[in-house]
Parts: structure tokens; sequence; C-alpha cells
């Protein structure tokens, strides 16, 4: 592995060592045992969208591995002005041990990994957030045991998190079962991906039918950052798919709820079910830190 740019790049073993990896960092946190495995390196942070758990995440994550983050923002550095991508990432690798990117297009991480010398980790795209699904991962795997054989159920729109969930998902042996309005599928390429995988991928556009016997239930936000100007034509497209007690009583008994956060109450989710679920929603935050230490580590390390 050089680089963390989709789950689609990586195998299923390098998928289920990262999370070994992240319950390692996790049980050493736990202890307060020191693991300075990046000493004295440096990660660059560029941001060019809004961030509270990323930052803070990989900015804790890299002090507690001994090394140093910068935070990076595209309003106040160069590449807000237009510094081509090509440049920046030969700048960055002269000087930086690894970059994590938060930004629009896809097509800019892997440019970055192209012509950078240095490991390039995506920190959300429009495509994917791989870091936030191997998060994800590990909360289910934490709470359930397992991954292999439970049904994960996603409702909403098609977008970032729907992507990597369904990769991530698909990968680790789960069942995948997405609920989306038309219009507001998941990409071509992860359907592609998906179509591999007939008896344990759906799709539909009835969210009771996604949620039927679901281990796992998972929604994101119906607005993505960058689409706010579509804000109000979405909440109508959305309307039917919010996770609430009626979704929750055809997914199994037990069911888990995860939610990467920011949450919008009353839209995508009720506050009764977020407030059912907040325990594993929370875990599912601090796990940011540990997944991404363990993707920091195999890359930097
Ligand atoms: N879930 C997530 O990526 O949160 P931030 O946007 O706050 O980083
Ligand atoms: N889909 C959301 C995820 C935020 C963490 C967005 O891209 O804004």
């Amino acid at each position: 592995m050089k680089h963390f740019l989709k789950l689609l790049d990586c195998t299923t073993e390098e998928i289920y060592e990262l999370l070994d990896l992240a319950a390692t960092m996790k049980q050493y946190v736990k202890e307060g045992k020191e693991h300075h495995f990046l000493k004295g390196k440096t990660l660059g942070m560029i941001f060019e969208k809004s961030s509270t758990r990323t930052r803070i995440s990989f900015e804790t994550g890299m002090y507690q591995l001994g090394g140093h983050a910068l935070f990076i923002s595209a309003r106040d550095s160069q590449i807000g002005r237009g510094e081509p991508t090509q440049d920046t990432a030969r700048v960055m690798s002269r000087m930086l041990d690894g970059i994590m990117i938060r930004t629009f297009e896809q097509k800019e991480v892997e440019m970055l990994a192209e012509y950078g010398s240095i490991p390039i980790i995506n920190g959300l795209t429009d495509l994917c957030h791989p870091c936030q699904v191997m998060a994800d991962l590990l909360t289910i795997r934490e709470h359930k045991g397992k991954l292999e054989g439970l049904t994960m159920c996603y409702i909403g729109d098609g977008n970032n998190m729907a992507n990597s969930l369904i990769v991530g998902g698909l990968k680790t042996g789960m069942n995948v079962q997405i609920a989306c309005p038309e219009g507001y599928r998941p990409d071509p390429m992860v359907m592609d991906f998906a179509a591999q995988y007939p008896d344990r991928f759906s799709i539909t556009d009835a969210p009771m039918t996604a949620a039927k016997d679901a281990d796992v239930v998972i929604t994101d936000c119906w607005t993505s950052m960058g689409q706010e100007e579509e804000k109000k034509i979405r909440e109508k497209a959305f309307a039917g798919y919010q996770v609430n007690k009626e979704l929750m009583g055809v997914a199994k008994a037990d069911a888990m709820v995860l939610h990467c956060l920011p949450a919008y109450r009353e839209q995508e989710i009720t506050t009764e079910v977020f407030e059912a679920h907040a325990n594993e929603i929370f875990d599912e935050a601090e796990n940011r830190l540990h997944a991404q230490k363990a993707v920091l580590v195999k890359l930097l390390g």
C-alpha cells in the first residue's frame, strides 16, 4: 500500500490488516502506552472543505504517534489562488512525509499521488470517504464481533459515504442493501463493482425494503458540502428517506445505527433514533482517530 485514495484500490486483506492495526492503536490509547511510531514525521493536511472530525483526528493522531500535523487551508494557501496541483504535490513532497487532502474532485487526490513522491490519504472527496468507512467498519466489528455475513443498510443519498460503504461492506463480506431515490444513485464505478456481488448487493428506491433484517442501518446528510444550492430540491427528493422508528421496526431488533456526522435531526434521522443509538454513533466518531492512525502508521511508518 503506497496511498489511501479509495477503498476500490484496497484488497480485503489490506482492509482487515488496517482494522486490526486500528484496534491495536485504540488499545495503546486506552492503556496510556506511548506509541511514537511516527517520531519526527510531518503530515500536511489540505482542506478545501470544512471539517471537525477529520481535522481533529488527524492532528491528534499525528501527535499521539510522535509526529506533527500542519493544517493547510485552500483559502490561506496558494492552492486557493490556482497553483497547479502538480506543483503543490512536488513542493510538499520535498518537505513533508505525507499528505491528507479533503477536496471536491477525486481527480485532484489522484493527481497529488501521481506527481508527488510521498503517501497521499483521501480525507473525503465528492466520490468517497474511505477514512470514515474504516472507522465505521471498526465500530461495527467492535459491537457485533464480526463483519462477514452481517447486513448493512444505507438509506439516502448515493454520495461519497454510500460509495465507500458499498465497497467497504462488500469487500469485508457483508451484505449491502441500499435505498436511494432515482437520480441520486451511487457512482457508476461503484455500481459496476457491486454488480460482481449479485447475492450480497441490492439497491432499491424503497427504504423499508432495504432496511429489512439489517444488522446496521446507516445514513448521511441529504445535502453534502458543495451542494448547498440544491438544498431545497434535495429536501423534496429525500423526504421519504428518513431513518426513524418505523424504519428501524423492520431492521433486526438489535440493529445498530451509524452516522458519519454532522447529523441533521428530523431530516435524514429523527432525534429519537439518533439518541437511542448515540453510543454507537459517538464510538464511530472516536474510531476516526484509531482508524486513521492505522492508515498513517501503515503508510508513513
Ligand atoms: N465525518 C466527517 O468526516 O466529519 P468532518 O466533516 O467533521 O471531518
Ligand atoms: N456526505 C457528506 C459527508 C460529511 C462528512 C459531505 O460530503 O458533506
